[in-house]
């Protein structure tokens, strides 16, 4: 059944408050519920319609009485209570060991924990379990103290002690009115890390990072980042930490990233457990920047929240943006932001773009959806967070730290719309651009698409003006053939040809106003004309990605060589070196087949003079010397034929190898890091680009029979005193070199088999290797056999096949249509245990109609056969009705 937007309507009843009790167990978990609930006087007299999923129900009590009831869509119906506020019982129990969808209330490992959004609750007990319905929990847990010694829920622990038959029991209670979907709880064996810290205001909290025994030296790094997303919140937007106690909860189990709940943060063991030995300077700065996005809910999804779940991107592109900017905050330096902004924009564009080009095109604001699950999105989280940012841009960092005030001003306890927060930042910046043209920037939410800008710029030598035309145009999406223009921040400057930067003044101005400088796009085209231009000019446009959009700037060459020597917007200069490396892939795919791909000296003079320029990061080399990846590039060309880009951009890789082979080498002498291991930006930088360099090298050897290199990173891999430089070496060898990779995997299996999140890169690192013959795909029919590999844990299943259909299109998209024959059984055998987990991998082939033949055909009777499974989940089926839809 669609659920629409429109059909929006209050709750006819509230659930003030709520007294739950839990007697846990594995096989039988008894719930009882007590509800105060109140009827809306000013709403017509209805039934009381509770939501339930896979509850045994024991009995329903209003005030005390037994009462009729029925059940009606997968709803309790209580017809019309007599009195207008009412205490409503019930019990049911719930059989959490059998729960392998991981929503409600499940088994991991050894303990019992909780996920309820978006509509988890309702598979624990019957509820009113939408996010407009807050209520104030007090809960209380009773289990085994020896299996369960840890009984965890939101808020204060207000009791805790013994029962008999070797029983205990805690009472929760949580002051704020919440969601249920923020609902948690947790039985387990687990150890905390402590630490006790005061805000700013002088009070004390605890915060506890909980975890299995075995994992406490790893719980360090987590405790860190929760402690500086704290300082950050409140340094940044005066927002400080409102409970006694906040806990993160490690669980092995986990089909996302992490949970906000209350006090109680939910999180997949990926986003929580590092250590140097076991895990890699990538893991370390997931888990900075997942702990602040669920720290930095409290506020932005907690405290405020969404009116209904077409709001999702209130609290997570606001999140999303938030976590994004403290990252930049942490990284501390211009370059270091720089680096990271081109890393969410990776981010965004390998994942959002083709999705808002394909069958799952929705605004950031949906309009209507079959199953929730399938609308946490890169649009609504990576694009909603862009959304926020071009906001940021418009109304300047004072401006928006006064519109998020006014935003908590008017809405704090509250459950609002997408609407509610534009407004407020609106109203807090009532002169900016952004107040002026508030309803157009909107569109925005309601438009889904990447929008194309075209960008033209005429230097009239005579009259000394550098006219700029700018046009845009956003393509047609499911269900919406044509769209209004957009408001576009396009941030820019103006180089000369010798790389020196122009002051801007546009006409009209009396003075020129800096070398940069933000236009203001609401119009389909528009013109803008500066004066005092006396020479051509390269421009700079779409600095920092300032707006989610395909920029076509019709820039040679020669201009990009320009932007990618001497730009002083770290993004842009990153973004000409990789729309040169994508001219000359798009070159040779136009080429005919047998025509060899060869590298011009152009491209490599300059690649070579920036690996080699003193003057950058490393981190930052290291991005521009990483050719776009074939899933980028796949979205950006159509009627892609998968195998026929791989093997072009491995042949540039190859050259590229090849030709700066001393360069290389010089980088991995130079780039060793001497002192102990931190995750910092630097030393992360210094282990990227060493990294880089080794698979540069090792590629090459292989190509020439040369042992040295190969033999130095077999070393490296055995000697390494941390996961990153370990991993990068192992992946050199497995990625270029056949006959080493096979000794160094099986040591590293030895090394590691204790350890689930480091198994997960073994298979992951083998599963993602450059498909050359089949053999990637060979070995991941192989290793679905081994004795490691189950498709139950979330976690190993990603590994394994989600590498494959989402990560290596080369080894997924075969000729012999193998890889969509795989992606079927695959899909159907998910869907029974887990349908959020098979929805989200069913996505691989979203893109299908954008394959060359035969590819095109051979996914298309995959993704039938999928579809002519009868008791196909209702999240599946969404995705595979979407993707068959003309
Ligand atoms: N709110 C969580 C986060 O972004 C994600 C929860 C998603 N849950 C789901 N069933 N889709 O931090
Ligand atoms: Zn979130």
């Amino acid at each position: 059944p669609m659920v629409r937007r429109q059909d929006y309507s209050a709750p006819a009843y509230r659930i003030r408050a709520v007294e739950l009790t839990f007697d846990l167990d594995a096989a039988k978990t008894i719930v009882g519920s007590r509800l105060s609930v109140e009827r809306d006087t000013a709403l017509p007299v209805q039934p009381l319609r509770l939501d339930g999923e896979d509850l045994n129900l024991l009995r329903v009590l209003v005030d005390g009485q037994s009462v009729s009831f029925r059940h009606e869509n997968g709803q309790l119906v209580i017809d019309a209570p007599a009195a207008e506020a009412f205490t409503l019982e019930i019990r049911n129990t719930i059989a959490p060991e059998k729960n392998t969808q991981l929503s409600g209330l499940y088994a991991s490992g050894s303990g019992l924990f909780t996920q309820c959004e978006a509509e988890g609750f309702r598979r624990i007990t019957y509820f009113l379990d939408r996010p407009d319905v807050m209520t104030v929990f007090t809960v209380t847990l009773r289990a085994d103290k020896k299996k369960y010694p840890v009984l965890l829920s939101n808020g204060n622990l207000l009791e805790q002690g013994e029962l008999a038959n070797g029983k205990h029991f805690a009472k929760w209670h949580d002051p704020f009115p919440k969601p249920a979907y923020l609902f948690a709880v947790v039985a387990a064996d687990l150890v905390a890390r402590e630490q006790r810290v005061l805000s700013r205001s002088g009070k004390e909290h605890l915060l506890q990072v909980y975890v299995k025994r075995g994992d406490l030296d790893k719980t360090e790094h987590a405790m860190n980042s929760l402690i500086a997303s704290m300082v950050w919140d409140e340094a940044r937007f005066g927002l400080a930490l409102d409970l006694e106690r906040f806990m993160i909860v490690a669980v092995p189990d986990f089909n996302m990233g992490a949970m906000e709940n209350k006090g109680l943060n939910l999180f997949n063991t990926k986003f929580v457990l590092a250590n140097a030995a076991t895990a890699t300077d990538v893991d370390f700065d997931g888990i900075e920047s997942v702990v602040a996005h669920e720290y930095f809910h409290n506020w932005t999804g907690n405290r405020v929240t969404c009116r209904d779940w077409f709001q999702l991107s209130l609290k997570e592109g606001l999140t999303v943006f938030r976590d994004q900017e403290f990252s930049m905050d942490m990284a501390g330096s211009p370059s270091a932001r720089g680096v990271r902004r081109i890393g969410d924009v990776r981010v965004l564009r390998e994942r959002q773009f083709p999705e808002d080009a394909g069958p799952m095109a929705h605004p950031v604001r949906p309009d209507a959806y079959q199953a929730i699950d399938n609308f946490y999105t890169a649009t609504v989280y990576e694009k909603g967070s862009e959304v926020v940012r071009m906001m940021h841009t418009l109304v300047g960092r004072e401006g928006f730290a006064a519109g998020m005030k006014l935003y908590f001003a008017r809405h704090d306890g509250q459950a609002v719309t997408c609407d509610d927060f534009a407004q407020a930042m609106a109203d807090a910046n009532p002169d900016s651009a952004l107040a002026a043209n508030l309803e157009l920037f909107k569109r925005w939410y309601a438009q889904a698409g990447t929008p194309r800008l075209q960008a033209r710029g005429v230097w009239d030598a005579e009259a000394r003006t550098w006219t700029l035309t700018l046009a845009q145009h956003n393509p047609p999406s499911p269900g919406q053939a044509d769209k209004l223009p957009q408001l576009i921040p396009v941030a820019l400057g103006l180089l000369k040809r010798d790389g020196t930067a122009l002051p801007l003044q546009l006409a009209g101005e009396a003075e020129a106003g800096g070398t940069e400088r933000v236009l203001v796009m609401t119009e389909a085209t528009q013109s803008f004309t500066f004066v005092n231009v006396d020479a051509e000019v390269v421009p700079s446009l779409l600095r920092g990605f300032s707006a989610p959009v395909v920029l076509d700037d019709g820039l040679s060459d020669a201009d990009l060589l320009v932007l990618l020597a001497h730009d002083t917007d770290a993004f842009n200069r990153w973004e000409a070196g990789q729309r040169l490396a994508a001219n000359r892939i798009r070159a040779a795919l136009a080429a005919p087949v047998e025509a060899p791909v060869v590298l011009d000296d152009a491209f490599i003079a300059a690649m070579r003079a920036l690996l080699r320029d003193a003057s950058l990061d490393a981190a930052f080399k290291e991005l521009v010397l990483t050719l776009p990846s074939e899933i980028y590039l796949a979205d950006q060309i159509e009627g892609i034929d998968p195998q026929r880009l791989h093997a072009v951009r491995e042949s540039l890789i190859d050259q590229l190898a090849a030709a700066l082979h001393a360069d290389w080498a010089w980088a991995f002498e130079a780039h060793q890091v001497k002192v102990g291991y931190k995750p910092d930006a630097w030393q992360t930088g210094q282990r990227a680009l060493a990294n880089l360099a080794l698979a540069m090298l090792v590629r090459h050897a292989v190509a020439t029979g040369d042992p040295l290199w190969p033999g130095k990173a077999y070393q490296r891999f055995k000697d390494a005193s941390n996961m990153t430089d370990r991993l990068g070496a192992l992946e050199a060898l497995v990625n270029a070199h056949a006959e080493l990779a096979e000794p160094a995997l099986a040591r590293f299996h030895a090394q590691f088999k204790g350890e689930a999140l480091v198994l997960d890169k073994w298979f992951m690192l083998q599963a993602r290797a450059p498909e050359r013959d089949g053999r990637v795909f060979a070995r991941i029919q192989q290793l679905l056999q081994h004795p490691d590999f189950t498709l139950g844990n979330p976690n190993r299943a990603r590994a394994l096949l989600f590498s494959l259909t989402h990560f290596n299109p080369a080894a997924f998209h075969r000729l012999d249509a193998a890889g969509y024959a795989f992606w079927a059984d695959k899909v159907l055998a998910l869907d029974t245990a887990n349908p959020q987990l098979a929805s989200r991998y069913a996505r691989a082939l979203d893109r299908w109609r954008n394959l060359a033949e035969p590819y095109r055909s051979a996914a298309r009777e995959a993704i039938a056969r999928v579809a002519a499974k009868p008791d196909l989940s209702g999240d599946t089926h969404e995705i595979i009705q979407r993707a068959l839809a003309d």
